[in-house]
Order: structure tokens, then C-alpha cells, then sequence
């Protein structure tokens, strides 16, 4: 039995297909090698934007004809599409046979096996509010950077925002379960451990009372990273092929909840990336009240300007959207201006996309296609001078890369910086037939591009390859950085 998963949207969405994969191998499933040759073709589901619903509705229409000639063919609908229509999918899409929410991935198995033995077709979309499930990857799952899960839903309620309504209301999973996890990656060779929530740093550890603070956006999610810290294995560098973890991320973080700890955490937790990703979603107070942010412009600046201050060199991105109803051109440049004040060098940009049942639906959709259209070019150009610049101040800087694995044109090893630099390295700086994927690799950095920066080994890096076990750590690579959402 053989199936396909194809994935759209978040990291989130990766993560689930990953577990859904799982579940599949564990119950006498294969991967195909394509989608025509699968038994079971899986569509994970992203409903952020209506453009990610259009989507799944032309990636449908392609499958009504394998269908046909092949009416054995089951043909799931997971994600958050599937949990916000549920059988209204069924009905709208006949060559469907099952629909599953994110928080019914266990049931797979059995639900595919009514299906092969002839049931009707099937909605699931039951959320598990009182006992919630976070599945763990398979023991034998090897990765350079791997996704841990450590919270699920979102209690925000920003009003363009589908997700409260296909992920549910928050729950945790236990600070004891999310460590043990991430020390099982590691053990594994994992050296980037990216921790995932919708509102990440909201985190309050099930087994214990609320944090004592007077500060109502308080979490306990700076005791989280301080308690993976301490728990886990670290990168040595004098050991550089033995398991440890080299860094730790986390997305997506809600600004109300980077308060001072958090800030501290940042000041002394090491492992902790010197990159943040902190979505301001506009600069316009008169926005941001719209949004239902919850914080205003002069806050945002504040804490992201601590959170930069924390360790030099952090860098910040962000989630920007543009025309949303009522935004002027002033609003825009509000935007702009906070682009600029905290200098991120890299955003998402949105367009805004009116979402069914949420409160912004009300505010209309009064910003015309063509003006979303140019503010988005002007936030990417600027954003993209903002990257070029920094690049360029890093030449002549030595640099820690985790290498991920081959360039696009396959000429350079291709990684990450702890500041979330893609740095190349050209192959030829290397003997041939050395794999270098997982590799932590120090170099200094020869040459800045428009978006990345070309790096040297050092000579240390060098005695150190020279010296790769032969059984050295075959993992597999992050296969294609997913963005933050993909549009
Ligand atoms: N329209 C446009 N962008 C949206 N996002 C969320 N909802 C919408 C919407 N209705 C963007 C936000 C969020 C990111 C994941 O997607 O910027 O941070």
C-alpha cells in the first residue's frame, strides 16, 4: 500500500504531514515513489489566505481524472482547509473520500481502512480539547533540524485570523514530554531543534500552577528554553561529530508575550539562535487596533529593540500584511517606518485576504488589488536593501554554519549561520565526495550577495573534517526551508 502526501502552507502543516507519514509507516504503509502510483493521495490543507484555498481546489481538479481511471484511488483532504469545511468538502468535491482535521491524525489508519473496505465517505474534524494528542516522530527519524511541538491552537483573536477557528483553542503539551523529545532528536544527530506552537511563546506547562507575576502576558515559556537547555546534550566543538545541540528556534512567537523574561532568556540561554522571528503585522497603531493586536507600535519597537539588544548581532524578521480595510497610505508608511526602526532583514508580506468567519470580514476589504500590490513591492524592496546592507557588513567575519546540504546548482554546500544567514561554501574548497550535510562548519565569510553570503572553511574547520568518521552521521536534510507560510 503506498501513499502521497502533498503539503501546503506552515511549518505546522510540515510537521503534521511528518507525523501523518508516520502513522502510515506504522500501519503497513509505504511511500510511492509518485502521486500516480499511490494508493492514497493526501493533500495536507492551508486556508491562511483564500489564494491557499484556491489551491487546493485546482490541485482537486487535477485528481478527478487519476480518479476515474482509477476508482480504488482514496483521496484524503487533511489541514486546515478540511477542519473548517469539514463534509461540507465532501459534498463539494465528490471524488473525495476522506476528510481529516489536524487533530484526528491517529485515526488515519482505521479511517482508511473503512474506506478500503467500502465505507461512504468520511468527515473527522473532532478537535481534542479535554485529553490533547502531540505525536512524536518515530524513533528512527534522523534530521539535522527537526520541528518539536510544544503547544497547539491559538487563544488570540487578531481579527484576519482563520486560525483559532482550524487549529481550536490553545493547549500544551507537558515541558517533561517536549524535552524528551528534543533529547531524542539530538541523541539522533539532530544539531537545530525548531520548536512550534501558533502562539509559541504563550507556553504555560500543563503540570504546573500559572507562573506567580504581575504581568498578565507572562509565560512560562522562558523556563521552557532554560529547562531544554540545561537538559540536552550541547554542540562541543572540540567533539564535533558526537550528538549535541548546536541551536534553538522557535516560531511563531506572539509579541505580548515577549516580556523581559523572555528577553533574559534570550541574554542567557546560549543555544538560543541570535535570530528571532517577531511578527508586527503593521506599524499603524490605528491597524493594529483594527487587527486586535493587543500591543501598540511603540511597544513592539520597545521589546523587539530588547530582544535585539539581548546578544549583539541578533537579527529579526517578521509577518507584515498589507491593505488590510481601512489602511491609508499613511498607515503603509507607518508600516515602513517600524520596517526601518527595527530593521528587520527579512518579512513575509501578505496580502490581506478576508477569511469566512472572522471579525475583520466586517471591516470589508476596501484596499484595491493594485494598491496591495505596490506596497507590497515597496515593503520587499525595502526589506531587501535592508538584507543587502547587513550581508555586506559581515564580510570578513568568522561565522559558525550548520550545513543543511547541496546548493541549488549543487556547486556549494549550502547553511545556516546562528543568525539565520544562508551562507555557501563552494564544493571545491573540500575533497571531492565529502558529504557535508549536518556538518557544523566554522568559516569565514569571503563575499556577500543579495540574500547570502559566500563563506571559506577555516583551517580549523578543515583539521577537523579531515578527521569525519566514515560512519559520519547520515541524516537527512531539511529538504526545502519552508517559509513561514507559502503564499
Ligand atoms: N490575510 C493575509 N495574511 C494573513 N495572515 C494571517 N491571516 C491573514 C489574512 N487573512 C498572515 C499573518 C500571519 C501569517 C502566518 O499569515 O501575517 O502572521
Amino acid at each position: 500500500m503506498f501513499y502521497w502526501i502533498e503539503t501546503f502552507g506552515c511549518q505546522m502543516n510540515v510537521h503534521d504531514s511528518d507525523r501523518m507519514a508516520d502513522v502510515l509507516r506504522a500501519s503497513g504503509w509505504q511511500k510511492a515513489e509518485s502521486l500516480e502510483n499511490a494508493e492514497l493521495v493526501l493533500f495536507n490543507t492551508c486556508s491562511i489566505r483564500e489564494k491557499s484555498e484556491q489551491k487546493l481546489r485546482s490541485e482537486v481538479g487535477k485528481l478527478a481524472p487519476l480518479k476515474e481511471r482509477r476508482p480504488e484511488l482514496i483521496f484524503a483532504v487533511a489541514g486546515c482547509v478540511a477542519q473548517q469545511e469539514g463534509e461540507k468538502l465532501l459534498a463539494r468535491f465528490p471524488v473525495l473520500d476522506l476528510v481529516l482535521g489536524p487533530d484526528n491524525i491517529p485515526e488515519l489508519p482505521r479511517l482508511l481502512e473503512d474506506q478500503r473496505s467500502g465505507a461512504p465517505p468520511v468527515a473527522r474534524t473532532v478537535f481534542d480539547i479535554d485529553e490533547p494528542r502531540f505525536l512524536t516522530a518515530t524513533a528512527d527519524e534522523k534530521r539535522v533540524s527537526a520541528f518539536v511541538t510544544t503547544m497547539k491552537g491559538c487563544d488570540e483573536r487578531c481579527s484576519f485570523c482563520i486560525v483559532p477557528t482550524t487549529r481550536g483553542p490553545e493547549r500544551y503539551r507537558s515541558s517533561d514530554e517536549i524535552v524528551a523529545e528534543v533529547a531524542r532528536w539530538v541523541e539522533g544527530g539532530a544539531r537545530e531543534i525548531v520548536l512550534l506552537g501558533q502562539t509559541v511563546d504563550s507556553f504555560r506547562d500543563p503540570a504546573l500552577p500559572p507562573a506567580a507575576s504581575d504581568d498578565p502576558d507572562e509565560s512560562q515559556f522562558p523556563s521552557l528554553l532554560r529547562k531544554i537547555a540545561d537538559a540536552v546534550p550541547r554542540f562541543d566543538d572540540a567533539n564535533p561529530f558526537a550528538p549535541g545541540l548546536l541551536r534553538l528556534r522557535y516560531t511563531s512567537p506572539h509579541p505580548r508575550h515577549a516580556t523581559p523574561s523572555l528577553v533574559a532568556a534570550h541574554r542567557e540561554v546560549e543555544i538560543l539562535a541570535e535570530h528571532i522571528h517577531l511578527p508586527v503585522q503593521s506599524g499603524s497603531n490605528r491597524m493594529l487596533r483594527r487587527m486586535i493586536r493587543r500591543y501598540t507600535r511603540e511597544t513592539f519597537i520597545e521589546r523587539a529593540a530588547a530582544l535585539l539588544a539581548s546578544r549583539p548581532g541578533t537579527t529579526m524578521s517578521s509577518d507584515i500584511i498589507v491593505g488590510f480595510p481601512g489602511e491609508t497610505d499613511e498607515d503603509f508608511e507607518e508600516t515602513l517606518s517600524l520596517v526601518r526602526e527595527v530593521g528587520f532583514v527579512q518579512v513575509f508580506g501578505f496580502k490581506f485576504s478576508p477569511r469566512p468567519g472572522t471579525p475583520a470580514l466586517k471591516l470589508g476589504n476596501d484596499v484595491p488589488e493594485s494598491k496591495k500590490s505596490e506596497r507590497l513591492a515597496r515593503l520587499f524592496e525595502l526589506v531587501d536593501a535592508q538584507l543587502a546592507a547587513h550581508l555586506a557588513t559581515l564580510v570578513g567575519t568568522r561565522v559558525t554554519v550548520l550545513v543543511e546540504g547541496a546548493s541549488k546548482l549543487g556547486d556549494a554546500f549550502t547553511g545556516r549561520t546562528q543568525r539565520n544567514e544562508i551562507v555557501h561554501l563552494a564544493r571545491d574548497l573540500f575533497p571531492e565526495g565529502l558529504e557535508l550535510a549536518g556538518q557544523v562548519v566554522e568559516a569565514d565569510i569571503v563575499s556577500a550577495n543579495k540574500r547570502s553570503l559566500a563563506g571559506a572553511p577555516t583551517e580549523r574547520a578543515m583539521i577537523h573534517l579531515s578527521t569525519l568518521p566514515t560512519h559520519a552521521m547520515r541524516v537527512r536534510t531539511v529538504e526545502k526551508r519552508v517559509l513561514q507560510v507559502v503564499a
